[in-house]
């Protein structure tokens, strides 16, 4: 059942929408861009997006935010049974997102394990098929970010998601989530990449975590974000070091998150990373599953007139488009 999904999800030419921010994330996002920050706007939004017309045609699967799985309609269907009617697999973010980590005000670990295991019959129910878990790690060369606890309880807690997922029948996504604010260089970030999959890798093996039922979603190996972009050839060969050391020959796939990169970067490394990888006989299937490089043109174009529907589902389906073809 979850190698069915996926199978499903690593379609040809399809990738993953992430529509599951947080209430608290989307309002910061409609609000910044003049919008009212309210359920009623928000859910007009998503249903903009699940309602474009060609959506199917690029996406295989779409996380939800709790409250639009459970309780949005669109066109007077619940939203995860629109999906499906669209061959689209619904997923849910299960993590109860960041708490500060040891009264750090740099460092958070992710909430929520202790109750995951019971909500899981009920999303199921409702459709779901993944889950997604994510972690953060800031990378502070001055402050000496992350720290080895930070790794350790993060790593530990994204292997315990994994196996509760999967025992639960719903494909796990684990996205340990590697920060490009600041100043650090792509060696830095490509040290913590390694220190953070080393341990990872081993929590999910000492756990028993099936490898080939489980998606690792992860950022592209790039500089912080203060520095200068990096061409897409340096990115492409550090991301690939990475995964030829690390990822398991029977790993399920690899999807990216973009993390504030501009969309084109986004479709760019993620176009360089496929063409390495295939040269690389690196095996594991890979495609992308964005928020903000698949959504920043789409909610900034319906911002300035949100009665103006078909034309914002047309930015949308172009941006849609143009990461579909990145991957081939
Ligand atoms: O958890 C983060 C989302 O799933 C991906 O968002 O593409 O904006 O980084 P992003």
């Amino acid at each position: 059942m979850i190698k069915d999904t996926i199978n499903k999800i690593f379609q040809k030419s399809k990738g993953i929408l992430a529509a599951d921010e947080s209430s608290k994330t989307i309002i910061k996002r409609l609000t910044a861009l003049g919008l009212d920050g309210n359920e009623k706007k928000i859910t007009e939004y998503r249903n903009i997006l699940f309602g474009t017309s060609d959506l199917n045609k690029f996406i295989s699967g779409v996380i939800l935010y709790k409250d639009t799985l459970e309780k949005q309609q669109i066109n007077g269907v619940n939203v995860p049974d629109f999906l499906i009617s669209k061959n689209i697999i619904p997923g849910i973010k299960v993590d109860g997102g960041l708490e500060s980590f040891n009264g750090s005000d740099i460092e958070s670990y992710t909430k929520g394990l202790d109750k995951l295991k019971e909500d899981y019959e009920r999303y199921y129910k409702l459709g779901a098929r993944f889950s997604k878990w994510r972690s953060v790690f800031s990378i502070s060369t001055k402050n000496n970010n992350p720290t080895d606890d930070l790794i350790e309880k993060n790593t530990n807690d994204l292997a315990d998601y994994a196996k509760i997922s999967q025992e639960s029948g719903l494909l796990p996504f684990i996205e340990p989530e590697i920060l490009r604010d600041g100043d650090h260089n792509i060696k830095e970030t490509r040290e913590v990449f390694e220190r953070v999959f080393k341990s990872l890798f081993e929590k999910l093996a000492e756990k028993n975590v099936d490898f080939d039922s489980l998606i690792l979603k992860t950022s592209f190996v790039v500089s912080g974000s203060m520095l200068p972009e990096d061409a897409p050839e340096i990115v492409q060969k550090e991301t690939v070091e990475i995964f030829n050391k690390y990822i398991p020959e029977k790993m399920g796939g690899i999807v990216f998150l973009s993390g504030g990169l501009t969309p084109e970067q986004s479709f760019s490394y993620l176009n360089a990373v496929i063409k390495e990888a295939k040269k690389e006989e690196f095996l594991t299937p890979i495609s992308f599953s964005y928020s903000r490089a698949l959504q920043n043109n789409t909610m900034s174009h319906w911002s300035k007139d949100t009665e103006k529907i078909l034309e914002t589902q047309e930015v949308f389906s172009k941006d849609l488009k143009k990461a579909s073809e990145a991957l081939e």
